[in-house]
């Protein structure tokens, strides 16, 4: 797989909630590569710290403009950095990384929750407009302000929180396994907190629909050298940094 160290210029940042910001850079040559699925590397560091690089979903590409963007949540010493960025600076940032999503659904269905619908994103715009539905789940109204990306990229959009107060009142569940035998999905793709994953895995492994998966693993190197990122796999053991992040449900053993 092909794979860049770039001197990224940032366009920009936006801030699309209090804790999460959009980030577009310049490079070329990893808006080229990268395709739907995969993160990239990014050095983060004030006077050297911390010293690894943090991985973060490919949010959408500009091939025209050689720009891609990345949506993060400030939760931590580098991403707190990140978020101070301002336009004209350089990052270092390898990638693309890791293997992206199969794109041989002829009508698949996107459900994510939290950052997870960052790479979906990505995703929706590589089937192209209008071509998938989206089902995304959230704590409370706050956290599908997502809506609003994924407007005029989605046929239908489909909302649940846990609260009730956007959507129908539960998680996905509440609607998944309904929307699974009524419309005739055939891949339903991924991306959210572990236990959503793995109740969207065991509804569509039931309904007989096929599933991938992206994972999320604490990551050192990225490149498949430290180990850091393992996770189970039938009669293996899988590197999410290069077997992955993206997997078909069923290969998964081990989240
Ligand atoms: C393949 C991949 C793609 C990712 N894509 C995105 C993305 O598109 N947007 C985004 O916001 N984040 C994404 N992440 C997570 C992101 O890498 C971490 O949030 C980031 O590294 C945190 O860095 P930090 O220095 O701010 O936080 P740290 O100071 O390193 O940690 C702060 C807190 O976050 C927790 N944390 C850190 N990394 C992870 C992790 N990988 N999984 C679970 N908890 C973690 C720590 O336990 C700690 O509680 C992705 C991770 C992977 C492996
Ligand atoms: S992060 Fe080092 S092997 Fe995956």
């Amino acid at each position: 797989m092909p794979k860049t160290i770039a001197e990224a210029k940032v366009i920009g940042q936006k801030v699309l909630n209090s804790t999460i910001k959009m980030i577009e850079v310049y490079a070329p040559e990893i808006a080229e590569q990268a395709v739907p699925g995969q993160f990239v590397n990014v050095q983060v560091c004030r006077n050297t710290a911390p010293l690894l690089r943090r991985p973060f979903g490919v949010a959408g590409v500009n091939k025209k403009n050689g720009t891609f963007t990345m949506i993060y949540r400030i939760i931590g010493e580098g991403t707190h950095i990140l978020a101070d960025v301002c336009t004209g600076d350089k990052l270092s940032i390898v990638g693309p990384l890791g293997h992206g999503f199969d794109m041989e659904a002829k009508k698949p269905l996107l459900v994510g929750g939290g950052l997870g619908l960052a790479p979906l994103l990505f995703l929706a715009a590589g089937f192209g407009t209008g071509k998938t539905d989206l089902l995304m789940g959230g704590r409370s109204r706050e956290e599908v302000f997502w809506a609003c990306l994924y407007d005029g990229l989605c046929s239908e959009i489909f909302v649940t929180t846990d609260d009730g107060s956007e959507g129908t009142k539960g998680t996905v569940m509440a609607l998944l396994p309904e929307l699974l035998q009524k419309n005739g999905y055939d891949c339903v793709y991924v991306c959210g907190p572990v236990p959503m994953m793995k109740a969207v895995a065991e509804a569509c492994l039931a309904a007989g629909v096929k599933c991938q998966v992206s994972l999320e693993k604490y990551m050192a190197c990225g490149l498949g050298a430290c180990l850091s990122c393992a996770c189970g796999g039938i009669g293996r053991r899988m590197k999410v940094c290069t077997d992955g992040p993206v997997f078909w449900a069923e290969e998964v053993t081990e989240w």
